[in-house]
C-alpha cells in the first residue's frame, strides 16, 4: 500500500472520511501528538489499529469526538464536576475516563467497562471529526514502544506502507499526549500526566489525585505500565546536579568513536560548549512541545542521547519527567 501525505483541507478531509467509513485507517493531527484513526464502532477497523502498531491487546483506545458531540451518547457522566472540567478544558489536551455505555466496540476498550473520551482542539482535527460525526478511536500514530509522532513525517517514518493517508496538520503544538483523568469517582484521578495539570484540575474541582503505579498493582490505565516513547538509539538520563557525569559520559563516548548528543533545557546549554546539543526550550510548555521532536531528530543522528532531567515535577513538568524517564531512564 502506498502511503500519501496530504495537507489537511476540505478535500483531504472528504477523502479521509471515505476511507474511515469504509473500514480504513488514517493518520490525523491533534494538538498533542498525531493519532492513528478508525471509526470506533467498527471492530474490524479497530483490530487493524492493534495490528499496524503492534499494540498489546490489553491497552484500550481513546474515543475522539467533535466539540458539539453529545458525550452522553457514549458514557455515563456521574459527577457534576465533570461538566465544569469540560467547560474549562475541552476541547483541549484532556481525556476523561467514564463508565461506558458500550457503543464503542469491545476491541477498542479491550473488553473493559470504561471508555476514555477526548475532544481535540486542533482545528483541522475538529473539522474531520465534525465531517465524520462518529466517535473516532485513535492511539498515537507510532509503532508500539516508539516515540509518539508530532509531525506527519514522523507518522510516515513509522507507518509507511501500512495506511493509505496521513493528514498533515503541521507540527503538534502540545507535543506530549493528553492528560488521562479518571472521572468515575468523587475525586478525579490523573492516570497519565499531561498539559492539563493537577493544579489546573484542582482549581476547578478542588481536589485531584494522582494514581500511583506500583509493582503488582492492578493497573487502571494499562498504557502507563509499558516501556515506551523510546527513541531508536542508546539513552541515558542524569539529574540537573550531575552535569559533570553527563559531560564525562559524553567524552567517553567520543573517545570510543561514538556520536553522543546532550538533550537539555536551553538554560543549561552553556555547560556543554562545543558539544552536540538537542535544545528543548526554556518554559515547561516549550519543553513539552519539543521533547518528542528532539528525541526523533536525535535518534537519526546520535548513537546515544544523554538527557538532563528537569529540576522540578510540578505542573507540566510532571508529564515531561514521566516521558523523559520512560524514553531515556
Ligand atoms: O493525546 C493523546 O491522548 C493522543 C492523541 C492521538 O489523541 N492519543 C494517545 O493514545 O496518546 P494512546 O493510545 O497512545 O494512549 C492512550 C492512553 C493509554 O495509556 C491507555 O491505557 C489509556 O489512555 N486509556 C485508554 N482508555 C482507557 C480506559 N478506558 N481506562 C483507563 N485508561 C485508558
Ligand atoms: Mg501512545
Amino acid at each position: 500500500m502506498e502511503t500519501i501525505i496530504k495537507k489537511i483541507d476540505d478535500e483531504s478531509i472528504a477523502e479521509a472520511k471515505e476511507i474511515l467509513l469504509n473500514g480504513g485507517l488514517i493518520g490525523m493531527p491533534t494538538e498533542t501528538v498525531y493519532g492513528l484513526a478508525a471509526v470506533g464502532t467498527d471492530s474490524e477497523a479497530v483490530k487493524k489499529i492493534y495490528e499496524v502498531k503492534g499494540r498489546p491487546s490489553d491497552n484500550p483506545l481513546i474515543a475522539h469526538v467533535h466539540k458539539n458531540y453529545d458525550i452522553n451518547k457514549l458514557v455515563y457522566v456521574s459527577h457534576d464536576y465533570v461538566y465544569k472540567l469540560m467547560e474549562s478544558y475541552m476541547p483541549g489536551p484532556l481525556t476523561l475516563v467514564f463508565d461506558s455505555k458500550g457503543v464503542i466496540c469491545k476491541e477498542a476498550v479491550c473488553g473493559g467497562e470504561t471508555l476514555a473520551v477526548r475532544m481535540p482542539s486542533h482545528k483541522g482535527c475538529q473539522k474531520l471529526l465534525a465531517a465524520v460525526d462518529m466517535p473516532i478511536v485513535a492511539p498515537s500514530a507510532n509503532l508500539s514502544k516508539h516515540t509518539s509522532p508530532v509531525t506527519a513525517m514522523h507518522v510516515y517514518n513509522d507507518l509507511n506502507g501500512k495506511i493509505p493517508l496521513i493528514l498533515d496538520g503541521g507540527k503538534c503544538a502540545g507535543g506530549i499526549e493528553s492528560t488521562v483523568l479518571d472521572v468515575t469517582g468523587k475525586v478525579p484521578r490523573i492516570l497519565r500526566a499531561g498539559l492539563i495539570t493537577r493544579e489546573m484540575v484542582e482549581r476547578i474541582v478542588g481536589a485531584c489525585e494522582i494514581a500511583e503505579h506500583k509493582e503488582g498493582d492492578r493497573v487502571r490505565s494499562p498504557g502507563v505500565k509499558y516501556r515506551h516513547y523510546r527513541p531508536r538509539c542508546e539513552t541515558a538520563l542524569f539529574a540537573e546536579n550531575e552535569l559533570d557525569k553527563a559531560n564525562r559520559l559524553y567524552d567517553e563516548q567520543i573517545a570510543a568513536g561514538k556520536r553522543p548528543y546532550i538533550m537539555c533545557a536551553d538554560y543549561l546549554d552553556e555547560h556543554f560548549k562545543g558539544k552536540n546539543v538537542l535544545k528543548l526550550g526554556n518554559t515547561g510548555e516549550e519543553i513539552a512541545s519539543n521533547l518528542y521532536d528532539k528525541l526523533l531528530e536525535g535518534e537519526t543522528e546520535a548513537d546515544i542521547i544523554i538527557a538532563i532531567a528537569m529540576p522540578r515535577e510540578d505542573g507540566v513538568y510532571l508529564g515531561i519527567m514521566n516521558r523523559l524517564r520512560k524514553s531515556c531512564g
